[in-house]
């Protein structure tokens, strides 16, 4: 399995802060934004990771990441200047994905929940498969429509309600996604739209849909106040808990892709972060 983290985009609902930068570089609390998804990709023992950025943002992006050995994992760099969807990532990487299996994340989501990690783990063989969580407000969403426990359909941002569960920024699909992203046209909106990917998959009988318990915690940080939220959730668990959320070099070490000497040598500061890190892997 190789992993994909989408980290383009204008960000203008974040503007003026997103103007000189990318919105995957602004802070949630005491991290990055995209150390959270790129930590999710860690923890689903994801090692080839691709990242696609604006040409603007590369240098910002590579020196907080690298190549990813600081993290014990390879990443590679993809661009996309405009943002013409989010299914075009698979056109984009298609030499990176090449024949493997390829989960993709949203730059700006963020999950946290033991039973999401395992929902992750699950063995995956073929076709595709999706991650839904019910919400108050599915009309900003992809949505799931489920009829007698069955799901039927799906819907961008659906103007009726049809159902509560949306569909969350993760996904995992077989190496066909490629074939099946390039024969999509673009929407309204003129993107490569993947609830439409997903609807290939779903006429085919190829989409599995697994959906998260009260416990999963799902946000797509998008706007000031769930940034706000994002980082007031992550300041309150990490103090209370003693834990560090969305630290990649903490997934890697759990994994044994990094020693204590390999996090040791690349923490180049001290604060916070790093002596929870340093206290945590000790
Ligand atoms: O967050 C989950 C939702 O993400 C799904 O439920 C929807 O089905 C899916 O379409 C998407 O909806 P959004 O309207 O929230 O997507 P947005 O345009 O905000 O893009 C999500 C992230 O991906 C954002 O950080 C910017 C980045 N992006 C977006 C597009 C369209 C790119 O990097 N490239 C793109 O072409």
């Amino acid at each position: 399995m190789k992993g994909i983290i989408l980290a383009g985009g204008h960000g203008t609902r974040l503007y003026p802060i997103t103007i000189p930068t990318s919105k995957q570089l602004l802070p949630i609390y005491d991290k990055p934004l995209i150390f959270y998804p790129l930590t999710t990709l860690i923890e689903a023992g994801i090692k080839e990771i691709a990242v696609i950025i604006k040409t603007k943002d590369q240098q910002c992006f590579f020196d907080l990441l690298g190549d990813g050995s600081r993290f014990g994992i390879s990443i590679e760099y993809f661009f996309q200047d405009d943002p013409r969807g989010l299914a075009e990532a698979f056109i984009i990487t298609e030499k990176f994905i090449g024949n493997s299996d390829v989960t993709l994340i949203l730059g700006d989501n963020l999950f946290y929940g033991e039973s999401f990690i395992k929902l992750l783990k699950e063995d995956f063989s073929n076709g595709a498969r999706i991650f839904c969580s019910k919400v108050l407000d599915p009309e900003r969403y992809g949505v799931l429509e489920i009829k007698n426990n069955k799901p039927v359909s799906l819907v961008e941002k659906p103007s009726k309600f049809i159902s509560p569960w949306a569909v969350t920024g993760i996904y995992t699909y077989d190496s066909s996604v490629i074939k099946k992203a390039k024969i999509l046209k673009p929407s309204k909106r003129n993107e490569l739209e993947i609830t439409d990917l997903n609807k290939v998959y779903m006429n085919d009988g190829d989409l599995d849909s697994k959906f998260f318990d009260q416990s999963v915690l799902w946000m797509d940080t998008g706007t000031f106040e769930s940034m706000k939220d994002a980082s007031e959730f992550i300041a309150a668990i990490q103090k209370r808990q003693d834990i560090l959320v969305g630290s990649p070099e903490l997934a890697a070490f759990k994994n044994q892709w990094l020693s204590k000497k390999d996090i040791e040598k690349n923490l180049h500061y001290s604060n916070q972060y790093a002596e929870t890190l340093l206290r945590l892997i000790d």
